[in-house]
């Protein structure tokens, strides 16, 4: 069965993807490739030699997908804790697309990214108790990524009359190591060593992030919401169909 999704509104877009509510099932997201950035356009735009490559090498989403088989079968299921799950593909009226757990606070508004939340709140003492979390989770899975960008990490809140407080982190996207020899086949120390660095970088990247606060323009549109899946009327911004430069 194709899913229809083009006549719905996304509810964000990363540089290579487009995510929707499924239609079928509230809890989770489907995720295609963004019509205005082909796998065409993606390799066009890497240039010599990295442009030789297949068309597939440059799909993100069969990478995930991979990646997450491999998280299945060789990882502790509590590599879960912040990680979405990922439940492969489906048919839909813009190609093909990869099924994800959709992340949702507990009044059942999509979580904002790590990025957002930073934005419009500051580094929180409970945002910084939720990084230590996850980074000690990394360094204790040693979790193969990329590195963890804040706008590829949700926010997932508790919201309650008395307030609001986050219950975890999860990463939505750039898990898997870009070396050819996998992560877990390394000697435990190295594998420590590198998820070591991952979390450092990670480190900048937030204090970039606070730095940058101080202007008043959101940097870049990735890890803004389209809408929060509860009141979906809002216009979709122009963005969804511009070519973004940011990273994914
Ligand atoms: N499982 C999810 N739960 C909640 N929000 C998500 C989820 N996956 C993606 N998002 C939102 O969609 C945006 C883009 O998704 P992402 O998978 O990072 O796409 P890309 O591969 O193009 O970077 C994220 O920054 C986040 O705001
Ligand atoms: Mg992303």
């Amino acid at each position: 069965m194709t899913i229809a999704l083009s006549s719905q509104k996304p509810f964000a877009q990363g540089g290579n993807r487009l995510c929707f509510i499924d239609p079928a099932d509230a809890d989770r997201c489907i995720k295609v490739r963004r019509p205005d950035f082909t796998l065409e356009d993606c390799r066009r735009k890497k240039g010599f030699p990295k442009n030789l490559k297949p068309l597939s090498s440059f799909d993100d989403s069969l990478e995930e997908f991979h990646v997450m088989q491999g998280f299945e079968r060789h990882y502790p299921e509590s590599i879960f804790d912040h990680v979405s799950r990922c439940f492969g593909f489906v048919d839909t009226d813009m190609g093909r697309g990869l099924s994800s757990e959709l992340i949702r606070d507990s009044d059942g508004r999509i979580s904002i990214t790590l990025k957002q939340y930073v934005w419009e709140r500051g580094y929180t003492p409970d945002c910084q108790a939720a990084v230590d979390v996850l980074c000690k989770h990394w360094l204790a899975h040693c979790v193969p990524s990329r590195d963890i960008l804040v706008h590829n990490v949700v926010v997932q809140r508790d919201v309650s009359e008395a307030g609001e407080n986050i219950r975890r982190l999860v990463v939505i996207d750039g898990l898997g190591s870009s070396n050819l020899i996998p992560l877990r086949w390394q000697p435990r120390a190295l594998q420590q060593k590198k998820t070591q660095r991952k979390i450092d970088n990670f480190h900048q990247r937030i204090d970039t992030l606070i730095q940058t606060r101080s202007r008043d323009s959101f940097p870049g549109t990735h890890g803004l919401l389209f809408h929060d899946g509860l009141s979906q009327n809002e216009a979709v911004p122009s963005s969804t169909n511009m070519k973004d430069p940011d990273a994914s």
